[in-house]
């Protein structure tokens, strides 16, 4: 038996954050993990090998429709879907390795296996038994299908079988126009295959600023993606080779059916807490399945406290990394803190969507006096020559302080571009702090001051 002062259970985005977090505290530290490789379903099966298929079907859209208006003549290239795949496999690999590096470099043992609380104080890992005075589960989420679909991840995936298809389809159907049902829709439709996303509701991306949302469903309507939206599926009946999904339009109740070679179920994450034990140790879980805990991380069963996907709020790795942080302060005896009013979401498509802080709809409905600021990538010269005109920035301020609420981009880099106004929000500043910071010529980061302009006299270029 081995004595540790913290064991994190799980070693995805927040795992593994907390568990350096916590050697860099001088905590003696050890993280379980089962899977092969560290990192979790971001690193293995999410976000890493999503980016890697995106960026390749990204470079094969620009040399079909923008390489030849450039100067660049020959013949577009073709997919060769083994190399996209090793490409993608070496960019896990990478990845994963790298955590393990950092995991040695910091002096945190692996246990290799998969672990669960026999009683507070304790981790079972395979048979053997190791102490602790403070457990941290990070034990991630899971893919949500719906009732009666069964996932064989060859006919009907979810976002982990969507990876590692054998071939491209010729059709897909994807369940869900969320994030994880646009990225995935995106590579396949830039790879070639005809994408149509059956959505419930009548807009694409629940919780997403209405008019970013509108515009991205027709930038992504442009892209050949085909949508059926207010439309609940019924049923999948898939064969060997296809299958057949049944929707019911929620206007008028008719029922129809779409052919796929590939189903994708992209309809949503549950949280994993399969297998910790923790009814029989009394962890107190909420009827989302959720683990509850307190402002500093910390579950109904003293010593155990719990992070990330398994517990309320957005279900981000960067939202997981920083509670990983913030509870390995706590466990060192410090004052861990996130600021949940300022977490960006992204959506890794072409262009990219961005988000932070309030939405027009969320200041609409707590009554708060706002005022918007618009610039659209057209009046940036950048953005124009690198035919990224499409999208724009929309900064929402405080009508009377002017300070920043939130910030919506569609366009270049929007993932990126967001994270001036994040620190912007952190430090509490107003549109025009932004307005006034001077902005390097010529970046796509212009458009986000000249928004910032367009809450006070008005932007320059437009
Ligand atoms: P989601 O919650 O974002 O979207 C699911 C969509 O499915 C919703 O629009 C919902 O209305 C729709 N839906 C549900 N039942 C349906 C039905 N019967 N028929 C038709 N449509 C139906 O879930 P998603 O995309 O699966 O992502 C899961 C989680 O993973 C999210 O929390 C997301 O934030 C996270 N994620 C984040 C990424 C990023 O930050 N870039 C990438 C991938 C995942």
């Amino acid at each position: 038996m081995s004595s540790y002062d913290v064991i994190v259970i799980g070693s995805g985005p927040g795992g593994y954050v907390c568990a350096i977090r916590c050697a860099q505290l001088g905590l003696k530290t050890a993280c379980v993990e089962g899977r092969e490789t560290l990192g979790g379903t971001c690193l293995n099966i999410g976000c890493i090998p999503s980016k890697a298929l995106l960026h390749a079907s990204h470079q094969l859209h620009e040399a079909e429709h923008n390489f030849a208006k450039m100067g660049l003549k020959g013949k577009s290239p073709s997919v060769d879907w083994t190399q996209m795949q090793a490409y993608k496999t070496d960019v896990i690999g990478q990845n994963t390795k790298g955590i393990e590096f950092l995991f040695k470099k910091n002096k945190i043992d692996w246990l290799k296996g998969w672990g669960s609380i026999p009683e507070a104080g304790k981790v079972k890992v395979s048979d053997e038994v190791h102490e602790a005075k403070h457990i941290i589960i990070a034990s991630g989420s899971e893919p949500s299908s719906l009732p009666g679909i069964e996932i064989d991840q060859k006919i009907v995936v979810d976002s982990e079988g969507a990876l590692s298809l054998p071939k491209i389809p010729k059709k897909m159907v994807v369940i869900g126009a969320g994030v994880i049902g646009l990225e995935l829709g995106s590579v396949y439709a830039r790879l070639g295959s005809e994408v149509k996303v059956i959505e419930f509701l009548d807009h694409i991306t629940p919780g997403m600023d209405a008019e970013v949302s509108k515009v991205f469903q027709r930038t992504l309507k442009k892209q050949g993606l085909e949508f059926i939206m207010g439309a609940a599926v019924q049923k999948v009946d898939a064969t060997k080779t296809k299958a057949k999904v049944t929707y019911k339009l929620r206007k008028d109740d008719s029922e129809a059916a779409v052919d796929a070679d590939v189903v994708l179920v992209a309809t949503g994450r549950k949280p994993y807490t399969d297998g910790l034990g923790l009814e029989a140790l009394g962890v107190k879980i909420s009827d989302r399945g959720q683990i509850e805990v307190d402002g500093q991380y910390r579950t109904s069963v003293e010593g155990v406290m719990a992070i990330g996907d398994a517990i309320k709020g957005p279900m981000l790795a960067h939202k997981a990394e920083d509670e990983g942080m913030a509870a390995a302060e706590v466990a060192a005896g410090k004052h861990g803190h996130v600021n949940y009013g300022v977490i960006p979401g992204v959506i890794y498509t072409h262009p990219e969507v961005s988000t932070v802080g309030e939405t027009e709809e969320s200041l609409k409905e707590a009554g708060r006096a706002y005022k918007v600021g618009k610039f659209s990538f057209m009046g940036n010269g950048r953005a124009k020559a690198n035919f990224a005109g499409d999208g724009f920035v929309k900064l929402l301020a405080d009508k009377e302080t002017d300070r920043i609420l939130g910030a919506h981009i569609i366009g270049p880099m929007a993932g990126d571009l967001i994270h001036e106004v994040c620190v912007a929000m952190e430090f509490g500043a107003s549109a025009e702090d932004l307005a006034l910071t001077c902005h390097a010529h010529p970046t796509y980061s212009e458009a986000v001051r000249e928004a910032a302009l367009a809450c006070g006299d008005g932007p320059i270029h437009s």
